[in-house]
């Protein structure tokens, strides 16, 4: 029968290790979310790093035992492997470049060389349980060789691709010494999808620029194969955000909320820690409001959680510095005895501390330099189940192209910030509710499911449309 294959870096599971016993820990992440309907069913798999690394032969074995049960199938990577790939390619080439921080980025052949072996043992994991007929739909910048590599060893066989991350600009793409090889090893899809109009446009400008390809539209014609390039916005479990809204623990956390804050009012900002997500300026503009509006002293909280994240990586470790730095100085210097202007958590939260805190906020401030989407934004909509609330959102984020009725902003621009973090205070309630609606409509409509569905029917088309042309 013919099956559905998802890959992507991490399984929707991660494990962790105590005494030499593994315990399987379930991602609540969207992606999951929506593709748990599709790896479960007959016999689809996950494949993917389970996020620790195994050494012991023995360990594997237990472990791709206990993942199988659950048609998840692990790719085991080394210390070295996840230095020099995870670490090092991923996350110190591609990551600053495809984010518009190419400052930040490292040219390494020995990273590169670690990031062209470890998609070869995806795809040699893939091998071995992919069959003619089967779709393989494979996530993000970790692994842009696999399409290749795989269409390589099966010519015929449906590949899609989605990235969640910004493809930028050629300008920037073109800095990365290669480019070409990337650009290859993602043509080996028949679809390949991104969240916003800008990123697909960059991509395909990308390989009409570096390759020797013809592009019409939205088709790249390469090595005789038609290859299908569009834009798929992300969306998210929009049922269970509102769900947690009526949840009994969520109702106590609100409460226990209204009694800690009374009548100050919320601004919530929520990120992974990244240098991408603009957390320094966001800081700024926060300090900025106090010193320039003391009238909101006492009265206005910024409840601030950064989410540990690759924290090995040196840019990262000097960002939570930075953060802890910055917060320390403007608390210092706007505390009084009974209120401090912000409440900061380095650590993450179960989703029901989180659903809380996007019912009982005032304002959601999202203000990245760059993201692909940004979900937060659209999960603190789905969780305003009385319509109010404004939502703050950077003009970088992929998110802001759908949720118009925010306020948009530029996340260098620090003034503009401050301004919007006043207007928001001042919002009338109507207002609130006519742009909250608007927006709870899109996130509704276009949800998690609705992008899983959309992708996959669309893969099917490209691949008809293919095989017409063959036939011809
Ligand atoms: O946004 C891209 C992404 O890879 C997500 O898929 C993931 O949740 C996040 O970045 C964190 O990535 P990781 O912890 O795997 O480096």
């Amino acid at each position: 029968m013919r099956k559905t294959i998802i890959v992507s870096n991490r399984l929707p599971v991660k494990i962790s290790e105590t005494d030499g016993e593994f315990i399987l820990h379930t991602s609540e992440g969207g992606l999951a979310t929506g593709l748990g309907a599709v790896y479960r069913e007959g016999n689809n798999i996950w494949v993917g790093w389970p996020g620790q690394e195994i050494i012991d032969l023995k360990d594997q074995e237990k472990v791709t035992k206990e993942l199988r049960k659950t048609n998840l199938m692990p790719v085991f990577l080394t210390q070295e492997e996840i230095n020099n790939f995870y670490e090092g390619f991923s996350n110190e080439t591609l990551w600053p470049v495809f984010h518009y921080m190419a400052v930040y980025a490292h040219y390494e052949q020995v990273n590169w060389d670690a990031y062209y072996q470890v998609n070869q043992k995806f795809r040699d994991i893939i091998l071995k349980v992919a069959e003619p007929g089967d779709i393989i739909w494979i996530h993000d910048y970790q692994l842009l060789l696999l399409p290749g590599m795989i269409r390589a060893a099966l010519p015929e066989i449906s590949i899609g691709f989605f990235q969640h991350i910004p493809f930028p600009s050629y300008e920037l793409f073109r800095l990365i010494p290669w480019r070409a090889e990337i650009l290859e090893g993602m043509l080996g899809a028949d679809l390949m999808g991104f969240h916003t109009f800008d990123d697909t446009r960059h991509f395909l400008n990308a390989a009409s620029r570096i390759l020797p390809v013809n592009t019409s539209a939205n088709v790249v014609s390469f090595n005789d194969r038609a290859i299908v390039v569009e834009t798929f916005p992300m969306g998210i479990d929009y049922d269970k955000f509102v769900a947690l809204g009526s949840d009994p623990m969520v109702l106590q956390q609100i409460k226990n909320l209204k009694e800690n804050f009374q009548e100050d009012r919320l601004i919530l900002s929520i990120d992974r820690l990244d240098y991408s997500k603009g957390i320094l300026q966001r800081l700024q503009a926060f300090e900025l409001l106090l010193q320039l509006h003391p009238e909101y002293i006492g009265k206005v909280v910024l409840y601030m959680i950064v989410v540990p994240s690759r924290d090995t990586v040196p840019q990262y470790k000097e960002l939570r510095d930075e953060i802890d730095k910055q917060v320390g100085n403007i608390n210092a210097r706007f505390r009084t005895l009974a209120w401090h202007p912000i409440q900061y958590f380095y650590r993450s939260f179960p989703v029901e501390t989180l659903s809380a805190l996007y019912n009982f906020a005032d304002i959601c401030l999202v203000t990245p330099m760059r993201d692909g989407m940004n979900l937060v934004s659209k999960e603190y909509v789905a969780s305003r189940n009385n319509n109010d609330g404004v939502l703050i959102l950077s003009e970088m984020a992929g998110a802001s192209k759908e949720l118009i009725d925010a306020i948009i902003v530029n996340p260098n621009n620090i003034g503009a910030i401050t301004r919007a973090i006043v207007d928001a205070l001042d919002m009338p309630l109507a207002e609130q509710q006519r742009r909250m609606k608007q927006m709870r409509q899109l996130v509704s409509k276009f949800n998690i499911h609705h992008w899983v569905k959309l992708f996959m029917t669309r893969l099917q088309e490209v691949n008809e449309m293919q095989q017409n042309m063959l036939a011809r």
